[in-house]
């Protein structure tokens, strides 16, 4: 049986559905796929999916957008009584016309640190704000923000990146603190920053290397559904990578 899908204790529905903030992304479009072709009777009711280019459109620059994005969802979901057991954020930025990563830091540039922490760690804030509100008081429900294992502070032994790096760790902070605020809403959620390893996608790809151990964003978000789906309570406020293991912050 899919964890996700419990009979809350208070008996309401047990139908949920999931959804994927950053859905046109690579990690987040396999995300969308993956869950869509889940055949598992247990498995969500509805997926629904938010990102720059969707109906409504959910834009980091534009709280409004969020705002909207987050009452259109919880229209749906009402609508065929459905709660929201699973958000998974999959939005990020590493590389952009706002710049690159830095070596060094004769190369900090304001724009482009404002860029990093306005997507990796702001905008996530933003979900936060509008979308955990609307996950169930009671019952199992998980939300999941994709990280990155170089936003850990412990685990920091080559340097460089300050920006992705910094702005990685302000949303594993956030994330934390976010766990406990929804622990005290609802004591069988759980919420944690991933680290779905290093993928094929647009962000990674100016920085690919021999030698590097790259996967398909196909088989990282069904690494990544497996592992979410075997969290528990006691598991909440956590940074978690692909297989499961959990990572120093
Ligand atoms: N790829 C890797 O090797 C790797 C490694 C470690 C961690 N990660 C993390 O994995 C996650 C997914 O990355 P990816 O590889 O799938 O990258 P990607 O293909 O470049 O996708 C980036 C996503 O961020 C969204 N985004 C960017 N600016 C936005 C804004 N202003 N408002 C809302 N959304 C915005 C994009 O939306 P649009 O579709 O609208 O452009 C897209 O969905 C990120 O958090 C990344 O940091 C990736």
């Amino acid at each position: 049986m899919n964890p996700n899908s419990q009979t809350p204790a208070d008996g309401s529905t047990a139908r949920g559905a999931a959804l994927v903030i950053g859905a046109g992304g690579g990690l987040g479009h396999a995300l969308v796929q993956a869950l869509s072709a889940d055949t598992d009777p247990d498995g969500y009711e509805r997926v629904l999916s938010l990102g720059r280019s969707t109906l409504p459109a959910l834009d980091y620059d534009d709280e409004a957008s969020l705002s909207a994005a987050a009452a259109w969802v919880a229209q749906q979901c009402a609508e065929q009584s459905l709660d929201l057991r699973l958000l998974i954020v999959a939005t990020g930025f590493l590389h952009g016309e706002s710049g690159l990563p830095e070596r060094s830091w004769s190369q900090l540039d304001t724009d482009y640190l404002s860029h990093v922490f306005r997507i990796n760690a702001i905008g996530p804030a933003l979900v936060m704000k509008h979308f955990l509100p609307l996950m169930p008081k009671q019952g199992r429900c998980v939300a999941g923000f994709v990280s990155a294992k170089v936003g850990s502070i412990g685990d920091n032994a080559l340097g460089g990146w300050y920006g992705y790096r910094a702005s990685k760790a302000a949303l594993n902070q956030l994330v934390k603190t976010a766990a406990i605020e929804l622990t005290r809403r609802n004591r069988q959620s759980v919420c944690v920053a991933l680290h779905p390893g290093t993928l094929a996608t647009a962000l990674s790809q100016p920085f690919a290397k021999t030698g590097l151990t790259v996967r398909t964003p196909a088989s990282a978000a069904a690494e990544l559904l497996s592992v979410l789906a075997r969290l528990q309570a006691k598991d909440s406020g956590t940074l978690i990578d692909y297989t499961g293991k959990v990572l120093p912050w």
